[in-house]
């Protein structure tokens, strides 16, 4: 796993939690926030923006992604990923967003959220072990 201390990913989860106070989520109320520590230093939040056609919603991971390579640029690389939400409810990255994520993320990246049992802490790659990725010949 990456080098980042465990006070400091909880110090991430804690930037992840004031992230989701954003959270626009009239339809679930489910209120999540994502933190991405990127390896150049910066921290980036995102939190989930709801649709009215429930299927155009924007996860929290994916929001702070996407506004992390509109700041600064696409050679950046997430390093850490926090996710929370103010629902005292387990909330993994679901399945699009580490997709999503494994386009930037190193593998050994640590990713922290509450879990059924508490907070958890995994690497991206146990994530998502056999994520999609095109090498054409
Ligand atoms: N949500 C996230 O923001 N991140 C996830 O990884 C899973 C789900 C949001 C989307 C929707 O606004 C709400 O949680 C309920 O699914």
């Amino acid at each position: 796993m990456a080098d980042l201390t465990q006070p400091a990913l909880e110090k991430l989860l804690e930037v992840a939690r004031q992230a989701a106070q954003h959270s626009y989520s009239p339809y679930s109320g489910f209120r999540v926030g994502a933190a991405l520590e990127l390896t150049n230093g910066e921290i980036v939040t995102g939190t989930n923006v709801e649709n009215v056609s429930f299927g155009l919603t924007i996860c929290a991971e994916r929001a702070a992604l996407v506004r992390a390579v509109s700041q600064f640029g696409p050679e950046i690389r997430v390093g850490a990923v926090a996710v929370a939400n103010l629902n005292g409810l387990p909330s993994p990255p679901c399945g699009a967003c580490r997709q999503v994520l494994a386009e930037f993320i190193l593998p050994d990246a640590p990713v922290i959220f509450p879990a059924a049992g508490g907070v958890r802490t995994m690497t991206f790659n146990e994530l998502l072990p056999l994520g999609s990725e095109m090498k054409l010949k």
